[in-house]
């Protein structure tokens, strides 16, 4: 333990967390003398993740996140402090003895990642070179594959035999707990174990590291299940899995954009016409998790989708989610009804980029296949639900230039004013992010006693009850940030009324009434004078650097209090140390 100590400090000073950060954030951007980016840790679209290179931590002003870069791996990997520092030694090219003891999870989740690369082997050799697996091979080759790919995507095969890899399995030493935890064999009432896949081929999974974490298996031709995944274990879940992630990263990396299919067939058949950013979720559909995958490597990402029904919902869904988290995304098909892996053999690369060249931003294929089922010239109720449906994905996208592009071209698709369409952009938009039930539980609260609220929280309401509109200058302060729930709650509540469209002069007495409990401070704040030359939005800004300031220096005191009891305990105080340095860092910023 006492020499690892050292070797922490010599790791912690040669790697470079800005390059390091990068490699999981290619987004990171120099902001003056820190680098700032959306936060890897939680779902966000303004950047509020911050770096300083020169002290070596992060800190998410969002979520709260910081620490070195032992934090980063560990966080972001879902790693042991043991495991992330043997990770950053590589990287540092410093030596690393493992500690002792590993804990019981990671001494687990070791295990089964051998037993699964010891399954991956075995069953790529028997596909090579068992008598048994001639039908697999000629399956595979009949299906077009090359040996170079085969053996690119190390795919196996398992026989139809009840026992014949878990048999090899335990020859080899491989405990028959690890292989049931690792979801490679089965356990029936009388306790028998059986191999879990069974006369199939099999496509090796492995997350974005490269490490396995479990198979696809397909029936050769016909039979049911078409596709047998592994069952969820302690390193396999579907709903963070892209398979083909650890081919494609750094093609995504370098282009920019991930191809998202459906299937396994199809992300490998792209691979081997040179298509090779194709990646694809495992027969679940496209989730958060999925997105925040790709958005670690790229900004940008084209779905391919089935032309039937199902295909279609599936594909504006997945749009959806794609561009909720941020990704430029574009959606495609193929003609045919051919899937990407058909349409590659029969037509080739070329003809199969020229498609993706045809795939349409997400905007103007939600339009088309909404529009498609509706007869023109448009009735009047046909226009308000395409346009509701519409501006559902507009407001998705954090980008308020690309809403702004979109509205536009609802605008051209219906035939209806931009004003219109703004209107109920705000309206969703506001919806989307008002945490409504935990606001609403707040204020639907018995009426604590009022303590005084701070001058410029006071004020920031009161001008903005003054002047509407100005309310948004202090749009970016989180409720933390204020030592008043209720100064928050009532601007909050101004926003919301503006963005709904109230008119101003009406904004206080809506407010009161929406918020009863405060209906006498609204009232007194409201007819109070305003200051002499009172500039809206000028003052506003001013208040609301206050108060951002005033929070960062109570946050500040706060830190070092907790940072001297951590050392008493003998804690880790990296985390609160680099919150500290960020603070200096956007207190310099204001
Ligand atoms: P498809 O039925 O489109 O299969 O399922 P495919 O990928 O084109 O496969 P081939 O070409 O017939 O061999 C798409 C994806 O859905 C999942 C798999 O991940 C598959 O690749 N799936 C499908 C399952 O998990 N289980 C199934 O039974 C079927
Ligand atoms: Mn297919």
């Amino acid at each position: 333990m006492k020499d690892n100590a050292g070797t922490v400090d010599a790791i912690r000073e040669r790697v470079d967390i800005v390059e390091l950060v990068r490699e999981y954030v290619p987004a990171l951007k120099k902001a003056g003398r820190t680098w700032k980016a959306c936060c890897p840790f939680h779902g966000e679209k303004t950047p509020s993740f911050t770096v300083n290179q020169e002290k070596g931590l992060f800190y998410c002003f969002g979520c709260q996140t910081g620490g070195d870069a032992f934090a980063f791996v560990m966080k972001l990997e879902g790693l042991s402090f043991n495991e992330a520092a043997e990770k950053l030694a590589q990287r540092a090219g410093v030596e690393w003895k493992p500690r002792a003891g590993l804990s019981k999870d990671e001494t687990e989740r070791q295990e089964i990642r051998r037993a699964l690369e010891f399954a991956r082997s075995f069953y790529h050799k028997t596909l090579l070179t068992a008598p048994g697996a001639a039908r697999a091979r000629e399956y595979l080759s009949k299906r077009g594959l090359k040996p170079e790919t085969v053996e690119k995507f190390a795919l196996g095969f398992a026989p139809d035999s009840s026992d014949f890899f878990t048999q090899a399995a335990q020859r080899s030493g491989y405990r028959e707990e690890t292989l049931l935890r690792a979801g490679l064999t089965g356990r029936n009432d009388t306790g028998r174990v059986w191999d879990y896949f069974r006369g199939r081929v099999l496509f090796p999974i492995q997350n974005h590291r490269g490490e396995m974490s479990g198979f696809g298996g397909r029936v050769l031709g016909d039979g049911e299940p078409k596709y047998l995944n592994s069952p969820e274990t302690p390193v396999f879940s579907k709903s963070r899995t892209l398979f083909g992630i650890s081919h494609a990263g750094p093609a995504i990396r370098k282009t920019g954009r991930a191809l998202v299919l459906e299937g396994y067939m199809d992300v490998i058949a792209c691979h081997q016409f040179g298509v090779n950013t194709a990646v694809a979720p495992l027969g679940t559909a496209l989730g958060a998790e999925h997105a925040r995958i790709i958005k670690r490597y790229c900004e940008s990402a084209l779905l391919l989708f089935d032309p039937d029904a199902a295909g279609i919902r599936a594909a504006l869904k997945g749009a959806q989610i794609l561009t909720e988290a941020g990704l430029f995304v574009k959606v495609g098909s193929l003609p045919e009804g051919l899937d990407p892996d058909e349409y590659l053999l029969k037509y080739g690369g070329e003809k199969f980029a020229a498609q993706l060249d045809a795939a349409q931003d997400a905007i103007a294929f939600h339009a088309q296949i909404l529009l498609s089922g509706m007869k023109t010239p448009l009735s009047p109720q046909d226009k308000t639900r395409a346009a509701d449906a519409l501006m559902e994905t507009v407001a998705l996208h954090p980008d308020p230039i690309v809403r702004g592009e979109w509205t536009k071209f609802v605008t051209d698709r219906l035939e209806v004013s931009e004003a219109t369409l703004t209107q109920r952009l705000s309206k969703k938009r506001a919806e989307n992010a008002q945490p409504v039930s935990r606001f609403a539980a707040k204020t639907a609260a018995p009426p604590a006693p009022e303590p005084e609220i701070p001058a410029n929280e006071r004020d920031l309401v009161r001008f903005s009850l003054y002047s509407p509109c100005a309310a948004k200058l202090a749009q970016n302060l989180e409720e933390r940030e204020f030592v008043s729930a209720r100064a928050f709650a009532l601007l909050r509540g101004i926003m919301k009324l503006v963005s709904e469209g109230a008119p101003e002069q009406s904004v206080a007495a809506a407010l009161a009434e929406r918020m009863p409990e405060c209906a006498g401070l609204v009232a007194r704040l409201a007819t109070e004078p305003a200051p002499k030359s009172f500039e809206p939005e000028r003052d506003m800004a001013d208040c609301a650097r206050n108060v951002r300031r005033l929070y960062l220096k109570r946050r500040y005191a706060q830190l070092t209090a907790q940072m001297k009891e951590f050392v008493r305990q003998g804690r880790d105080t990296s985390a609160l140390r680099a919150e500290q340095c960020a603070i200096v860092e956007s207190g310099r910023n204001l």
